[in-house]
């Protein structure tokens, strides 16, 4: 199950970061892949140390951890920080299934990948192609919005035959690694929200804001 959440950064916001990332120190992406993804892998990567990167990592983390329906969604206990791609001139991903695991540079600590995010920092109308395709679902968002996917399923990005697809990405280790249970978590959580914003009484509400953290408690690997 593939989940929009909208507006992760503004439009605004997004320009600024294609505008700095069109003078970064790009390189081959393939680089950075595992020796058989790098077989299907044709596109630009950043390197973590490319001084863009930085910044922009850190804007990308602030962002994402402000929204509270990436939160909802993701309940993420670990983030491998941001990266930044860039597809172009037929550039593509063919199919394939991201690393299970992931070490943050200059930590001990590893991170599962439960799930991937790409944050689009392109407009739609800016490039041909480029969809993110899983299980027969192409998602090509407007810039600024980010999709949260099962890092466990067969993906690829469609070849971009025109102008060029930015994006930021990265994987999630979520607090709840059942994805069932984190769905019918979400879904618990969105029906709450509904409630609150219709004025529902106030008891009954409690009530499920209770039984949302029991079940949280019950099934957190924290
Ligand atoms: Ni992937």
């Amino acid at each position: 199950m593939m989940i929009e959440i909208a507006e992760v950064m503004s439009r605004d916001e997004a320009r600024l970061c294609r505008e700095r990332l069109a003078g970064a120190g790009w390189r081959d992406g393939r680089l950075s892949a595992g020796e058989v993804a790098a077989r299907v892998k044709s596109n630009d990567q950043l390197p973590d140390v490319d001084p863009v990167a930085a910044d922009l990592t850190a804007l990308v983390l602030e962002r994402v951890g402000a929204s509270p329906h990436f939160i909802a969604a993701a309940l993420p206990l670990r983030i491998v920080p941001p990266r930044f791609n860039r597809y172009r001139g037929g550039g593509a991903y063919g199919p394939h299934i991201d690393n299970a695991v992931f070490a943050i540079p200059g930590q001990t600590e590893v991170v599962r990948s439960d799930l991937s995010a790409t944050l689009f920092l392109s407009e739609p109308d800016e490039y041909d192609g480029g969809e993110l395709v899983l299980g027969g679902e192409r998602v090509k968002l407007p810039a600024g919005h980010l999709i949260l996917y099962p890092s466990g399923a067969v993906h690829n990005v469609e070849p971009v035959t025109r102008g060029e697809r930015l994006a930021a990405f990265f994987w999630v280790q979520s607090m709840v690694r059942d994805a069932q249970q984190r769905a019918m978590l979400f879904e618990l959580d969105e029906t709450i929200q509904t409630l609150r914003a219709a004025g529902s009484d106030d008891a009954p509400v409690t009530r499920l804001i209770g039984l949302y953290h029991n079940l949280l408690r019950a099934w957190a690997d924290v």
